[in-house]
C-alpha cells in the first residue's frame, strides 16, 4: 500500500544509436507478438537488459516454489501495453535513451505508483483492507490483457492505460 518506484538506468551514453534502434524495434516487436530477431535478442542480453525485464522480458525474473513472482517492477515487454506514451518504437527509443527514476538525468521517465494511503492523490479515499485485497486480485487479472482505449491523465501520460 506504499507505492513503488522502479528504476531504469539511461543508456544514452551505454549504447550506440544503431544498438538503440534496434532495442526499440525489439520491444516494438515483443509489444506487437512478433518474436523478435536472434541479434536483437543477443543485444538484450549482452546490455543488461535482463538483469531487470527478465530473460523472457516479461518483467519477471524468477517464479518461486511458492508460487511467489519475483520482479524489480520493470515493464513487462512481451505485452502489448505500453507503459509510457506515445507508445510504440519512439516511446521505447525515449525510454531506452533517458531511463526512468534517474536523479540527475535531465528527461528521464518518471514512474512513481503512489501508495493508496498517499495524502495528495486521494484524500477523500476510504479503501478498507478488503477492498485493497479486491483491487490487488484486480489488477492481477488484469494483467497481460491488452487495454484498447488510453486515457492520458498525466503530463507524460504515464496513468494513461488506466
Ligand atoms: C535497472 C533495471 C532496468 C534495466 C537494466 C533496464 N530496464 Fe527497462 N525498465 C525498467 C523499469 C523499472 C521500467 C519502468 C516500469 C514501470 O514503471 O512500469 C522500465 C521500462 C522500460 C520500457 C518502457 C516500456 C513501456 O511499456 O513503455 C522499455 C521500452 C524498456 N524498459 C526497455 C529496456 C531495454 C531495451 C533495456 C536494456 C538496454 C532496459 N530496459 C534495461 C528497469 C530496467
Amino acid at each position: 500500500m506504499n507505492g513503488r518506484a522502479g528504476a531504469m538506468t539511461a543508456h544514452k551514453d551505454l549504447l550506440t544509436p544503431k544498438e538503440v534502434d534496434t532495442l526499440a524495434r525489439f520491444v516494438v516487436d515483443l509489444s506487437e507478438a512478433r518474436r523478435g530477431s536472434d541479434d536483437a535478442w543477443k543485444l538484450y542480453k549482452e546490455k543488461g537488459c535482463g538483469a531487470c525485464h527478465g530473460s523472457k522480458a516479461d518483467g519477471i525474473l524468477a517464479e518461486l516454489p511458492n508460487g511467489e513472482i519475483v520482479t524489480v517492477g520493470a515493464a513487462n515487454l512481451t505485452d502489448s501495453i505500453w507503459r509510457f506514451e506515445p507508445a510504440g518504437y519512439d516511446s521505447a527509443r525515449y525510454t531506452i535513451l533517458h531511463g526512468v527514476n534517474q536523479p540527475g538525468v535531465s528527461g528521464a521517465r518518471s514512474s512513481v505508483c503512489p501508495g493508496i494511503t498517499s495524502p495528495t492523490r486521494l484524500e477523500n479515499a476510504a479503501f478498507s483492507e478488503e477492498d485493497v485485497e479486491h483491487l490487488a486480485l484486480y489488477v492481477h487479472e488484469l494483467r497481460g490483457v491488452a487495454v484498447p482505449e488510453r486515457t492520458p491523465i498525466g503530463e507524460d501520460g504515464m496513468w494513461g492505460r488506466w
